[in-house]
């Protein structure tokens, strides 16, 4: 098969385990060639751990006519900028979530790409693990029997204890439904469809952040965007869901995701993880019963959603992180907040379709 060729924009935190995974589990699939970052360093030393070329700025390794592909992993507030440079430049595009800051930021990128017929993905790519992809075939194989609602919650106090340079999520951009909520709300749409309507409040639980890990130990964030963000959700196909996004939580024992059927209950597991455990419980049983995964990329496996891209490219068919979808998840997103801010509903203007499961 006609290998697609990957150039990295952005080495940063995250980027180690795309490193990993691209020229490693995945390198039968892709080629990774060339990295760049605006912190040269950074790149430098990337370049020489996995044998890769450094390309010394973001503009010639997206102007290099053998990269196929731009992996756009740099922070969200860079994500449009880096995209657009890189379908302006004929090439295909995979960002990290969000997909882009604003609605109006993903939309044009969208249509840009649809214009020089090139591909859009974006991250996550959690929902393509075999955790979430057991889940899939429940629901759709009627274990739980139709849909009736669902619960959503991602509740932490935040990044600065662990994150080199952790500001950026407390930046417009940022906060916990844009950082953490593109992998419950694609996790939902895999699993139960695109949403319609949305409402939600929004609130900031605090102003300041002090950051305690290395090496910005002590310096303080101002917080320009809510931090704790309370959804609903109506799906298409008829479901309700709840969600709870927040970094002002110290503590909490609530599930990530819960489905509830008219037939029982599927627990999903965290969807920022690509594996287990996935539990069911149906009407008349008196215990959870944990369902065996399917064998398919347990482990972390960033880099799949790339990786199906490329391959669909050659194939000529739909990748499964796509863009419509990223930018579903970030029109939701921004509903709630929206919604928060007017005091009514939000009519969810955009659609996806469900991708397709991996069998
Ligand atoms: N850190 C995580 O655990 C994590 C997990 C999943 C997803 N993400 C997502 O990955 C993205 C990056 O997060 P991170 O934590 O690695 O951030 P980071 O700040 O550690 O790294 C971002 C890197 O991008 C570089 N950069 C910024 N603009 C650039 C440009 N125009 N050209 C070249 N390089 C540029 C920066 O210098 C930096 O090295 C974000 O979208 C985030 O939401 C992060």
């Amino acid at each position: 098969m006609n290998k697609q060729r990957i150039g990295i924009v952005g080495i940063g935190k995250i980027s180690g385990i795309y490193l990993d995974n691209l020229t490693g589990m995945f390198s039968k699939r892709v080629t990774l060639i060339s990295v760049t970052d605006v912190i040269a360093e950074r790149a430098e030393k990337a370049a020489v751990d996995y044998h890769v070329r450094h390309i010394k700025t973001p503009e010639d390794l997206i102007n290099d006519p053998e990269v196929d592909i731009i992996l756009n992993i740099t922070q969200p507030q860079n994500h449009h900028a880096v995209a657009m440079a890189a379908v302006k430049a004929g090439k295909h595009v995979y960002n990290e979530k969000p997909l882009c800051v604003t609605r109006e930021e993903a939309a044009e990128l969208l249509k840009a790409a649809a214009e020089k017929k090139v591909r859009v993905g974006g991250a996550p790519d959690t929902f393509l693990g075999a955790g979430i992809q057991t889940c899939r075939k429940l629901i759709d194989d009627g274990w739980i029997g139709r849909p009736v609602a669902a619960s959503a919650f991602m509740m932490n106090h935040g990044h600065e204890h662990w994150h080199p340079d952790p500001a950026f999520y407390y930046k417009t951009g940022g906060g916990p439904m844009f950082d953490m909520g593109p992998y419950y709300l694609t996790a939902l749409v895999n699993l139960l469809g695109p949403i319609t309507r949305v409402s939600g409040s929004a609130k900031q639980g605090f102003t300041r952040r002090t950051i305690t890990s290395e090496p910005l130990n002590g310096t303080v964030i101002d917080v320009d965007v809510p931090t704790h963000i309370a959804g609903v959700l109506d799906f298409a196909g008829g479901a309700v869901g709840t969600i709870i996004t927040s970094f002002d939580v110290w503590a909490s024992s609530m599930p990530f995701i819960e489905i509830y059927g008219s037939e029982g209950t599927l627990q999903v597991p965290d969807p920022n993880t690509f594996g287990g455990p996935v539990r069911v419980r149906r009407f008349r049983e008196e215990a959870w019963s944990e369902i065996p995964l399917l064998k398919n990329f347990p482990d972390n496996s960033r880099g799949f959603g790339i990786t199906d891209m490329a391959e669909a490219i050659v194939e000529s068919r739909p990748h499964r992180a796509s863009g419509e979808l990223a930018y579903h998840v970030l029109d939701v997103m921004h509903g709630i907040h929206d919604a928060s801010a007017s005091g009514a509903y939000y009519q969810v203007k955009s659609t996806c379709a469900r991708p397709e499961p991996l069998g």
